[in-house]
């Protein structure tokens, strides 16, 4: 019983609040749905259709499609056009439909709700205080992963950030020996091999799950610059091998993040360069609260990142917005690096720091 009486108009504001979370959950199965089964790639470019039209389009069920589009619809993510036709935007087809050229892809997040039993664990994790890792998460989580961070990898790493980093596009062009630590399902990593094919790329990440995703990407694109080791940053080698290495997302995801950053400081050339990509955020939490989505990087801090940082006992637990720039300079300074600069390119959920000995 709370301690302050109800107020009759903020309870149906509030009320309002909790069920269009529901809502959001129902939606995010209705867009898993459209993802999976190919709906928005068919609504691409079609104008507006009918759901026997899509039917014919996709060999699918029209009684199923029209409940789907008007499920659609009613989430604002389609037009709905008189005589039940619906449209797909320009601006839904740069969110749910290219994924290869857009930057606003969204789509590949929505590729399942967390599973009842790492839900179960996940309550056990508020009781021990120890968290699951990534590899604990299943191979689900490597490629969802993949595809949420994946299209901006793709799309801007070698064309953009790398000639933005002082001497090494040069480098790598030139030939060099270059590591991508907790490099998930590999989307850096085989951009950067491709790229520069006289480079050397080792990838590190402790799971699995990831690696063996990157070892089916090195076979299917034929790459012989691709060494990989299912092995934290902690074991990188211990004398100064690396003139590049980038650490994507993953330094608030480790137990042991400041063990890892002396291992990178050992293992990196006089030189070389470290590249760090770590979520926008700042120390405050009040300025965070400005950041509309921030609900959701909670979310995934409690069900993957701080989990993470939380599964060895001990652990340091940084979690999704934990390594935000005034700790990412305060670690990598106590690590002996003496160059630390941040760049802003224009990325919505990351800030990328360019590091040097
Ligand atoms: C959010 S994913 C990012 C993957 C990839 N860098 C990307 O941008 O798609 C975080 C990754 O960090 C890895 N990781 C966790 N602890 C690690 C450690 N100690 N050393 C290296 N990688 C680690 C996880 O296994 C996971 O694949």
């Amino acid at each position: 019983m709370s301690l302050r009486e109800v107020d009759p108009d903020a309870l149906k504001r509030y009320s309002f609040s909790v069920w269009s979370y529901k809502q959001g959950e129902m939606v995010s199965l209705m867009i898993q749905i459209g993802d999976r089964l190919g709906l928005y790639r068919a609504l691409d470019g079609a104008g507006a259709v009918s759901a026997a039209e899509l039917a014919q389009r996709t060999g699918l069920q029209e009684r199923w499609l029209l409940e789907w589009l008007r499920g659609q619809a009613a989430a604002r993510l389609l037009e709905y056009h008189d005589g039940d036709l619906f449209e797909l935007s320009p601006e839904g087809s740069a969110v749910l439909a290219d994924e290869t050229d857009s930057l606003s892809f969204a789509g590949g997040a929505f590729s399942g709700a967390t599973p009842p039993e790492t839900v179960d664990k996940l309550l056990e994790a508020f009781k021990t205080g120890i968290g699951l890792s990534y590899e604990e998460l299943g191979p689900n989580a490597a490629h969802r992963t993949e595809r949420m961070l994946g299209p901006w990898t793709r799309q801007e790493l070698v064309p953009k950030i790398i000639p933005a980093l002082d001497g090494v596009a040069e480098k790598l062009a030139a030939g060099g020996v270059a590591a991508d630590v907790g490099c998930g399902g590999g989307v850096a990593l085989m951009a950067m091999a491709q790229a520069f094919p006289d480079t050397q790329f080792h990838g590190f990440d402790p799971s699995n799950h990831a690696i063996q995703r990157c070892r089916d990407k090195v076979v299917e694109l034929g790459l012989k610059n691709v060494e990989l080791f299912v092995a934290g940053g902690e074991k990188l080698p211990t004398s100064p091998t690396y003139d590049f290495l980038i650490t994507f997302d993953c330094l608030h995801d480790m137990t042991a993040p400041g063990s890892v950053i002396h291992a990178i400081r050992q293992a990196m050339k006089p030189d070389g360069t470290w590249l760090i990509k770590d979520i926008r955020s700042d120390p405050d939490f009040k300025v965070n609260m400005r950041n509309p989505l921030l609900a959701m990087f909670y979310g995934f801090s409690v069900s993957a990142c701080m989990s993470s940082a939380l599964s060895e006992p001990g652990g340091a637990g940084l979690g999704t917005l934990g390594f935000n720039p005034e700790v990412a300079q305060n670690m990598v300074t106590e690590a002996g690096f003496s160059k630390f600069k941040l760049h802003d390119f224009d990325d919505p959920s990351n800030l990328y720091y360019e590091v040097s000995p």
